[in-house]
């Protein structure tokens, strides 16, 4: 079997990693991969976003199976381009298609799945150009902090916390205005919750799923949980919080519903659904889809999967996934990101890095790395995961961040506090 992974990020590379493993799996290529990827395959320069270029990698490498790591091209119908051409339709894309992914690609689509099918979510009201009068009064029925989302997809800056109720007006005005153009041509505003983060995640071949491990990023760039968000500078997997008790909610109250009402829906989602739960007071609220593996969540959930993954993906494939084996390992996996120092702001790229080669006791996947001239530089603001497994969360802490202190680049910056939370 020949596998093409789309995408650029640690999850690409952990997807390789692992793939790598297993007999089944002949040739890995990943486009555009990264420095860390062409250990464990070929990288493809190709944008994933362009389809008749994938189309031409697929076929010249003899390709049987596309795994799609980022939500951009499945939410812009990658899955479905595949089936409407006649030399692709006969290899399975892993993503949803473009009217499942729609679960990630429109808040207002998942938010009325959510009410429609009674999973805990956010009360909420969804505003167009045309509904701007009832923004003002809809405000005044919430307390402050406000939540504000662009419908669409806005490279992770769609989501605006605010804690003045003028102020928030105002970016529902802007957002309809064009700030984050397209991705805004509806708003949702919603209640604020407060409490803390789980990701949890299924594979499903649309008739059956298999519960993922579940993880915990640290998304705010600063120790504390402060500073701006990012895409995520750490991940813990298990998360303690997630214990049996709240896991047994997580499953009654919105897998299993979610999963039966894609099927009363008619949404037919084969792929990788991440759930973002926020725990308020000891009960799971849903705060959004993803289509996809989160990042930096797959640098730890990823390692955790004790089975043949490929194994996994030839049942999503195939359609018998209820038949394939999932073991996880018990054991504590972290990961510490390490980024280019002013990120998630402005950023210098191309400084070399050193040191993460002779690591032994970690994994170190790459984000934002390239190779030039054999030497591996940065390329991206996330730069590289070092992830760890331990009996405990704190062993497996003390190994990420000991690796992670042998490793070099000019502005590096990590959170010192990973999991220090839990
Ligand atoms: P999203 O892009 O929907 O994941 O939102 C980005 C971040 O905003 C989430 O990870 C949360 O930290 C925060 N957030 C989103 N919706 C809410 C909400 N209703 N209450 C509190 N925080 C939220
Ligand atoms: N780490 C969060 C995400 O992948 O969206």
């Amino acid at each position: 079997m020949n596998i093409l992974i789309l995408g650029s990020g640690g999850r690409e590379h952990a997807l390789a990693w692992k793939l790598a493993q297993s007999k089944k799996v002949d040739k890995i290529f990943i486009g555009p991969g990264n420095a860390g990827t062409s250990s464990a395959g070929t990288n493809l320069k190709l944008d994933p976003g362009n389809f008749p270029e994938v189309k031409i990698a697929v076929l010249e490498n003899k390709i049987d199976i596309v795994i799609v790591g980022p939500e951009a091209p499945l939410v812009d119908g990658i899955h479905d381009y595949f089936l409407s051409d006649n030399s692709l339709k006969n290899i399975p894309v892993i993503g949803p298609d473009k009217s499942a992914a729609r679960m990630e690609g429109s808040k207002d689509f998942a938010k009325e799945f959510l009410i429609r099918h009674n999973i805990p979510t956010a009360a909420y009201k969804s505003f167009d150009k045309s509904s701007l009068k009832g923004v003002s009064a809809f405000l005044k029925t919430l307390s402050p902090p406000y939540v504000i989302k662009a419908d669409g997809l806005a490279a992770g800056k769609g989501v605006l916390i605010i804690d003045n109720i003028n102020e928030a007006e105002k970016e529902v005005k802007a957002i309809l205005n064009g700030k984050f153009g397209a991705a805004g041509q509806k708003v949702v505003i919603e209640q604020f919750l407060k409490g803390i983060e789980l990701s949890v995640f299924v594979i499903t071949d649309g008739i059956s799923y298999k519960m993922l491990p579940e993880a915990k990023d640290y998304k705010r760039i600063g120790v504390g949980d402060t500073g701006l968000n990012t895409g995520g500078m750490g991940a813990v997997s298990p998360v303690p919080f997630a214990d049996s008790c709240f896991m047994k909610k997580v499953m009654d109250r919105v897998v299993e519903p979610t999963m039966k009402g894609l099927i009363t829906d008619k949404i037919e989602y084969k792929g990788f659904l991440f759930f973002g739960l926020i725990n308020v007071n000891g009960d799971p609220f849903v705060i959004e889809y993803n289509a996809r593996l989160g990042d930096p969540e797959s640098e730890v959930i990823i390692p955790r999967i004790k089975s043949d993954f490929f194994d996994l993906i030839e049942g999503v494939a195939k359609g018998d996934l209820a038949e394939r084996e999932l073991e996880i390992d018990e054991r504590f996996v972290t990961t510490v990101m390490l980024a280019s120092g002013g990120y998630p702001g402005d950023y210098e790229k191309g400084k070399p890095i050193t040191g993460f080669e002779g690591i032994k006791d970690s994994v170190v996947f790459h984000a934002g790395t390239k190779s030039i001239d054999g030497k591996v530089v940065t390329s991206g603001g996330r730069v590289m995961a070092v992830s760890s497994w331990g009996q405990t969360k704190k062993e497996a802490l003390s190994i990420s961040y000991r690796n992670a202190g042998l490793i070099n680049f000019e502005g590096l910056y990590l959170r010192t506090d990973i999991g220090f939370d839990l």
